[in-house]
């Protein structure tokens, strides 16, 4: 039975998922520790220059590739080649994989909503959430310990959200979640930060932020950090536009819709980098310590520095629980997106109703989501986040790119974006997608390849990184050829 593809009921509605997904944990908690490791003020120019040559042409890329499709990653790659449904699926199991380790995150951002009121963290915030929240031991990646049920509380509350605008569909569901929560998230932020820039010692924090350490600027690992984060940050190379996209009217302004995007996101890291570096001079000014003392990196500075600066905040009944509801609000505008990306293929793939897919998805999703809510969770996210972003992303955006810009016309994905849109895009956008893209991808990702051979990751046992990495990326990968080859062609899917 062919049924109708859901649409998007207005251009305010799509922008808003769109830039509800974008903007996430990874602008808030990620992006502001990595500017801060990788140079700084110098940080920027790896960030700019990967938005422009990577960020920008992927989004118009993958916004053109869903309208013009009309389905999920797996379909729309099928229909540009049969041969390859398997990168649409390779996209979905990343996001699969991104979606299952986001939530316990989201699901820590929810406790520490509740503890925020009362500060009831304490005042050892390092102590409490490794010994305390996560209850970490003597544990590894694939020694998982028991399930946490203060964890899996919160996680079964934002996992409910999620299914519910899922469930309920694009329309009715997530256009309708994401206009609610993303002006609340602009209001809470707005209203955060006009708070504590006006704080003592605030302009140092912001000073240290932007403070430029040219020598970073020749350092590979600060380009890669650079265009992993773009990808991560606008979800893309992940199959979550291309099937936000595929629920587009026919008249849609792709051009304008990717920029506006792209740059509300980007624009929105920077604020929350301000934000975060604020509070961070703040209280090294309070403490009388240097700045670099008091900044941690990685999960840390959400849930040990922020809470730890958040003591000593003015009211920080109110603007604690209003830094950890914005977190939580952004992580799960994400989710949704990328719950919606794998839905949307097994919907495609198996014409299964919304309600039947949403279902099976957020129930498996759920189950699986549990082992991120042992004693040893962190340990496993922290690798598994390692691989996905820094193996499996970059290897899809870089298939994706040689695909369509060397394999397919490139022009033709640039002709379809420029007459749907009131502006147009000059070949830039080809000399991005085909040479200076993969190019710097290509490089990224073979210097990861041969770093992580050779020097492995954290000091994880070899057999936790040859399993739950190494072996992880190599599964999704062999099953998702495994379902390509076994496929019908996409007009019999179609039915
Ligand atoms: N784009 C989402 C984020 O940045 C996944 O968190």
């Amino acid at each position: 039975m062919f049924m109708k593809r859901e649409q998007w009921g207005s251009r305010p509605g799509f922008i808003l998922a769109a830039v509800g997904s974008a903007i996430g944990l990874g602008n808030i908690w990620r992006f502001p520790y990595m500017a801060y490791e990788n140079g700084g003020g110098a940080f920027f120019i790896p960030y700019l220059f990967a938005m422009i040559s990577a960020g920008i042409p992927f989004m118009i890329m993958e916004f053109t590739l869903g309208h013009k499709l009309r389905g999920a990653a797996p379909r729309a790659f099928s229909k540009l080649g049969v041969k390859l449904e398997w990168l649409g699926w390779f996209q979905v199991f990343i996001a699969a994989v991104i979606a299952v380790y986001y939530v316990a995150i989201i699901g820590w951002a929810i406790s520490y909503l509740g503890y925020s009121f009362t500060q009831s963290w304490g005042t050892d915030t390092n102590a409490f959430f490794f010994s305390e929240y996560l209850q970490l031991g003597e544990n590894s990646p694939s020694k998982l310990g028991n399930l946490q049920m203060h964890i899996v509380l919160p996680m079964v509350l934002a996992w409910g959200i999620t299914f519910a605008a899922i469930f309920t569909g694009i329309k009715g569901g997530i256009e309708r979640a994401s206009k609610i929560m993303m002006p609340l998230l602009f209001l809470m932020v707005i209203g955060l930060i006009t708070r504590v820039v006006f704080l003592p010692g605030a302009l140092d924090g912001i000073n240290y932020l932007f403070e430029p350490d040219f020598s970073k600027i020749t350092d590979p690992t600060v380009w890669s950090a650079a265009y992993g984060q773009i990808f991560f940050t606008l979800s893309v190379g992940f199959a979550i536009m291309i099937a936000y996209s595929s629920y587009l009217p026919e008249k849609s302004d792709i051009n304008n819709n990717a920029f506006m995007t792209v740059l509300i996101n980007c624009g929105f890291s920077i604020t929350s980098g301000v934000l975060i570096f604020a509070v961070l001079g703040y209280m090294a000014q309070d403490q009388a310590k240097p700045i670099t003392e008091v900044v941690t990196a990685g999960v840390g500075l959400a849930f040990v520095t922020i809470p730890a600066a958040i003591n000593l905040l003015p009211a920080p009944y109110i603007l604690g629980p209003l830094f950890f509801l914005a977190l939580v609000v952004a992580g799960l505008s994400s989710h949704i997106s990328i719950i919606e990306a794998v839905t949307s293929a097994v919907i495609d793939k198996l014409n299964w109703s919304r309600k039947k897919a949403a279902s099976v998805v957020c129930g498996v999703g759920f189950a699986v989501s549990m082992a991120f809510a042992t004693n040893g969770g962190l340990l496993l996210l922290d690798l598994v986040d390692y691989f996905i972003n820094n193996v499996a992303l970059l290897a899809s955006c870089l298939v994706e790119l040689i695909v369509i810009g060397w394999l397919l016309k490139i022009s033709d994905i640039r002709d379809y974006a420029n007459d749907l849109s009131d502006f147009s895009i000059g070949k830039w956008f080809e000399i991005c997608i085909r040479f200076i893209s993969p190019i710097m991808l290509a490089v990224i990702l073979a210097t990861n390849l041969w770093k992580t051979f050779n020097e492995g990751y954290g000091g994880y046992e070899m057999s936790d990184l040859l399993m739950l990495g190494w072996g992880l990326v190599a599964a999704m990968f062999v099953v998702a050829v495994i379902i390509n080859v076994t496929s019908k062609s996409p007009s019999q899917q179609e039915g």
